[in-house]
């Protein structure tokens, strides 16, 4: 489930293991969330797959263990940041997890790239996340190639 444009380029471009965070951006049924997890099963260690949305909302509750997750776990995969708008405890939240993670594996899919994820986000935290390598998934919504349409 890798397209095999990234393929290549995480098998030939070393310089890219050594930045994060990476950016998965793209259309809806691009492909990013299959991606990711893909990456995720093959990565070793310890590892965590977040929902952004959900990781946000409850991060404050969830403080300790989120940030000991973030210290120690070898990838984390942040998926849909930016769906919808947050509020503002949910931008802090996020901005310490990016604080809390740099430096260390880190992957993140949104269907906003690096030119539109002010809008949703704040600078800060946009500035964070695009960072790292920003790659785009280009393929058209490949949940419509199943579709059964009459
Ligand atoms: N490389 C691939 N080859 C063929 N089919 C794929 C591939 N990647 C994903 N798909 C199919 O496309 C569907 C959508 O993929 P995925 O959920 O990864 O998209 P997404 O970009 O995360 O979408 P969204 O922005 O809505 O979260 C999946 O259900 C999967 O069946
Ligand atoms: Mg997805």
């Amino acid at each position: 489930m890798i397209p095999p444009s990234l393929r290549r380029i995480l098998e030939t471009r070393i310089d890219i293991l050594s930045v994060s965070p990476w950016l998965f951006w793209g259309k809806a049924g691009s492909g990013k969330t299959c991606a990711a997890v893909e990456i995720y099963k093959r990565w070793g260690g310890m590892r965590a797959f977040w929902d952004a949305q959900k990781t946000m909302s409850a991060f404050f509750e969830h403080e300790y263990t989120i940030r000991k997750t973030l210290e120690d776990a070898d990838l984390i995969v942040l998926d849909d940041v930016a769906a919808r708008s947050p509020t503002n405890p949910q931008l802090d939240a996020l901005r310490m997890i990016l604080e809390w993670r740099r430096g260390k594996p880190l992957l993140i899919t949104s269907n906003l790239g690096p030119d539109a994820l002010d809008t949703v986000l704040d600078d800060r935290c946009a500035s964070r996340i695009c960072a790292g390598w920003c790659h785009e998934f280009k393929d058209a919504d490949r949940r419509l190639l199943g579709a059964i349409i009459t």
